[in-house]
């Protein structure tokens, strides 16, 4: 099978190394990519979003399967675009249509989704400029903390907690007056706070049935404690030790299942990943976020302890025959921890080279997330650079594991977190 994947993140390098140990892969195309996926497949330079690139591709290269990394191509249509094309009509696709993508692209139609099909989710209401002076009133009754989310997509930067009613107000106004999140912004969602621990949950579906990937959690403040500002993930671990047979039960019964079959419901065909975001409040599963794609760097803990062929796994897919295909997983646990650029989620330099991925063992797993190659020299290239996952027989173990292979690698302002974890120690 030839395939082209599209993304230049950590969990396009995990995917790339994951797909190239499949023997039904004969080829591997990968655009734009990063200098860790450069050895994995040759590459393209076009971006995520050029349409007419990606499917001159497709159609040059004989392509079989494209799978889409993230969410980004996908809200805006290049599943349709692509399907429009006689010549590419049995291409396999690896993401959801603009319909199925709109789980993530609008919060308020993801919002809508849950209540439709009975979802347990956070209650919430939604507000434009037409009835802006409703949201003032309600706001000024609101519990404290007032999540606020812009409907659209906001590079991650779209959701906000306030922890006065001045504050949920003002940040009402930037967003429906002043456009401060853009398009994305001129619709809120305003939602009860949920008070529980995230974690992430990942499903295959082909519409009709679904395989679940191992679950991760993601640790996303920028400081050790989960303090400071939030980024897109600093690490995480897989599995998660409080996840047990009865709350995975409840995940599948009360959220994965009623989504699938809303989606069938809905008529809203569905080829690929739904992760979903879930806050776990007193053993009760809610869900705060659906995303179309996998998570970052959840992929990069998940993808080793997946033991199945991803290859057959997407093809089964693809193909609608998830039906009775049960994936075989790594029982150790997987830690991920992430290496940022200084200053990251701020501002910060890029540029800087990377030295020691040559002094590595080749059984250490570095997947690269923002680095590009110049001449003979790896560099900086992003806010977050490098991640380093390890296995352990415990939490402890793995993530020792990955702080010590993280400790070889040098940039100049690197920072990571050494507690990724830390609660399960
Ligand atoms: P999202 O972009 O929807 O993932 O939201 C970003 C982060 O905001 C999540 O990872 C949560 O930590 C937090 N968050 C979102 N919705 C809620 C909620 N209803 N209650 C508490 N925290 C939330
Ligand atoms: N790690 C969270 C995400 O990928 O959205």
């Amino acid at each position: 099978m030839r395939i082209l994947l599209l993304g230049s993140g950590g969990r396009e390098h995990a995917f790339a190394w994951k797909i190239s140990q499949s023997p039904l892969c004969t080829a591997l195309f990968i655009a734009p990519g990063n200098a860790g996926t450069k050895g994995l497949g040759q590459h393209f330079s076009f971006s995520v979003t050029d349409f007419e690139a990606i499917k001159a591709c497709c159609m040059q290269q004989a392509i079989d399967m494209v799978i889409v990394g993230p969410e980004e191509p996908l809200v805006k249509g290049l599943v349709e675009f692509l399907r429009a094309e006689p010549l590419l009509r049995s291409l396999f696709i690896i993401g959801p249509g603009q319909q199925g993508a709109a789980l993530e692209g609008s919060k308020a139609f993801a919002k809508a989704f849950m209540q439709r099909h009975g979802i347990p989710t956070a209650s919430y209401r939604e507000f434009t400029q037409e009835n802006y002076q409703a949201g003032l009133d309600y706001l000024q009754i609101h519990s404290l903390p007032i999540v606020l989310k812009a409907d659209g997509l906001a590079a991650g930067k779209g959701v906000l907690i306030c922890a006065t009613h001045q504050e949920a107000i003002l940040r009402f106004e930037e967003m429906i007056q002043s456009s401060k999140f853009g398009e994305a912004g001129k619709k809120v969602v305003v939602e009860e706070f949920l008070q529980g621990i995230e974690i992430s949950v990942f499903a295959l579906t082909d519409g009709k049935n679904y395989v679940l990937l191992p679950e991760a959690k993601d640790y996303k403040r920028i400081g050790e404690g989960d303090c400071g500002l939030n980024t897109g993930g600093m690490g995480a671990v897989s599995p998660v030790p409080f996840v047990d047979a009865i709350l995975w039960e409840k995940i599948k019964s009360l959220v994965v299942d009623p989504t699938i079959m809303g989606l069938q419901k809905d008529g809203i065909p569905y080829c690929g990943f739904v992760f979903f975001g879930f806050m776990i409040v007193k053993g009760e599963p809610f869900v705060i976020e659906y995303n179309c794609r996998m998570g970052d760097p959840e992929t990069e803990a998940v993808m080793p302890r997946l033991q199945s062929d991803l290859v057959e796994l997407l093809a089964a897919a693809a193909t609608g025959e998830l039906k009775n295909y049960v994936i075989e997983t790594d029982p150790r646990t997987a830690c991920t921890v992430v290496a940022v650029s200084g200053g990251y989620p701020e501002d910060y330099k890029k540029g800087f080279s990377i030295q020691g991925l040559d002094q590595l063992p080749d059984s250490a797993l570095v997947f690269h997330m923002g680095t590009q190659q110049e001449g003979d020299q790896i560099i900086t290239s992003g806010g977050r650079v490098l991640a380093v996952t390890a296995f352990g027989n415990s939490v402890t173990e793995a993530a020792e594991a990955a702080s010590t292979t993280q400790s070889v690698l040098q940039f100049e302002g690197k920072y990571y977190r050494r507690d990724i974890g830390f609660e399960f120690k």
